[in-house]
C-alpha cells in the first residue's frame, strides 16, 4: 500500500521531533499504522535555519499554501501555532481534502467548532491529540477509553510553567519573575508567557478537554480564568503551614444545569496526588461514574513527548484511511447549551 504522505506547516522543535520520531520508530510505525507514514514537503520560514532534524528526504519550502493545495499530500500537519494564519491554512487543507492533524490548542479552543464542522463536511479527520498535555494521551483517554461512562469531573495540571514556576517557588525558594525565565531558557512557556502566567494556556486547553469530556461544543469564552501572577511567595509558605499546596488546576465539572469550567489557583491538601505533581510535569484526573477516579500523568510539552502524540494520531489517520473511511471517529458529541459560566465555590 502507497505511503501515506505528510505536509508538516512548521519543523521547529515539535516538527524535528515528529521527523526523528518517524525516522527512529518508521517500521513499526508503519507495522502499527498498515501503511508507512512518510514526510514528504515540509514549509519553514527561514530556509537556511539550523534544522533538528535530517531533511534530506523533505522537499524543503517557504509556502504553506503550496503544502495544503498540493494533490500528493494526504495529511497536513500543522505546527505553525498562533490562530489567525493557522486557522486559514487548516480551513484550506480541509476545503483540499486533507485530513490534518495539529498540536494548536489556541487554534482548537478557539476556532475548533468551525474547522470540526468544516471536516466533516468535507468527510476528513482533524486530530488534535498533541494540543492538549504534550505526550499524555488525556483526548483518547477520555473519548474512547471512558467512553461509557458519564464523566463527573476532570481536573488537573495543565500547564507546566504554571507548575514549574509554582513547585520552583515552593521548593527551591525563588522568586517569580526568576522561575518564569528559567521556564523560558527550558523552552516550555509558550512564545507569548502571559498565556501562561495568566492561564489563557490552561483555558484553551481546559475548553478541548471540556468539550470532549461533556459533549459540549468549545467554549473558551465561558471559561472563568484565572492565573498565578499574583501569587506570592507568602501565599506558599501559609498554604504549606495549613498542609496545603496552591496548584493551578484546570477544572471541568458537570453542574445540574450544565457544566462549569475554571482555571485558576488552588489548595490542594498536600496529602492529594495533583499536589505532589512538580516541576513542569501536567497530571489529570478524570472521574466516571463507571470507572471513579482515574489519573494521568507526564510531559506536557518538550519533542518527544508531543511528537509522540502526533505520531498517534497520524497512525490513527493511517489505519482510518486504509480500513474504514465511513467509521472514523467523531470529533465532538455536541449538545449545545449546556455550558454555563457559573464558577463553583470552593477548593479540591
Ligand atoms: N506553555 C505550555 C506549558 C506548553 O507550559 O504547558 C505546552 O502546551
Amino acid at each position: 500500500m502507497d505511503a501515506v504522505k505528510v505536509g508538516v506547516l512548521g519543523l521547529g522543535t515539535v516538527g524535528a521531533g515528529v521527523v526523528n520520531l518517524l525516522a527512529r520508530n518508521g517500521d513499526e510505525i508503519a507495522r502499527r499504522a498498515g501503511r508507512e507514514i512518510r514526510v514528504t514537503r515540509a514549509a519553514v520560514r527561514n530556509l537556511e535555519a539550523p534544522r533538528e532534524c535530517a531533511t534530506a528526504d523533505i522537499d524543503l519550502g517557504t509556502d504553506c499554501h503550496s503544502i495544503v493545495t498540493d494533490p500528493e499530500i494526504d495529511v497536513v500537519l500543522e505546527l505553525i501555532g498562533g490562530e489567525t494564519e493557522a486557522y486559514d491554512l487548516v480551513m484550506a487543507a480541509i476545503a483540499n481534502g486533507k485530513h490534518v492533524v495539529t498540536a494548536n490548542k489556541h487554534l482548537i479552543a478557539l476556532h475548533g467548532n468551525e474547522i470540526f464542522a468544516a471536516a466533516d463536511a468535507a468527510g476528513v479527520v482533524v486530530s488534535f491529540e498533541a494540543a492538549v498535555a504534550g505526550g499524555i494521551p488525556i483526548i483518547k483517554a477520555i473519548r474512547e477509553s471512558l467512553a461509557a461512562n458519564r464523566i463527573e469531573w476532570v481536573a488537573g495540571i495543565i500547564n507546566g510553567t504554571g507548575n514549574f514556576i509554582l513547585s520552583q517557588m515552593n521548593f527551591e525558594d525563588v522568586s517569580f519573575d526568576e522561575a518564569l525565565a528559567d521556564a523560558q531558557a527550558r523552552g516550555f512557556a509558550e512564545a507569548d508567557p502571559t498565556f501562561d502566567v495568566e492561564g489563557i494556556d490552561a483555558a484553551h486547553k481546559l475548553a478541548i478537554i471540556g468539550s470532549i469530556a461533556f459533549g459540549i461544543p468549545l467554549s473558551f469564552d465561558k471559561i472563568v480564568t484565572d492565573g498565578i501572577r499574583r501569587i506570592s511567595a507568602d501565599d506558599i509558605e501559609y498554604a504549606a503551614e495549613l498542609g496545603y499546596r496552591v496548584k493551578h488546576l484546570g477544572i471541568a465539572q458537570r453542574q445540574p444545569e450544565g457544566v462549569s469550567m475554571r482555571v485558576h489557583p488552588t489548595l490542594v491538601s498536600e496529602r492529594a496526588l495533583l499536589a505532589n505533581v512538580e516541576g513542569e510535569k501536567n497530571a489529570i484526573m478524570v472521574y466516571g461514574d463507571a470507572v471513579g477516579a482515574t489519573a494521568y500523568y507526564g510531559a506536557g510539552a518538550g519533542a518527544g513527548p508531543t511528537a509522540s502524540s502526533v505520531v498517534a494520531d497520524m497512525i490513527d489517520t493511517a489505519r482510518m484511511m486504509s480500513v474504514d473511511p465511513a467509521g472514523r471517529v467523531p470529533h465532538l458529541a455536541f449538545q449545545p447549551d449546556q455550558i454555563t459560566a457559573e464558577p463553583v465555590l470552593g477548593s479540591e
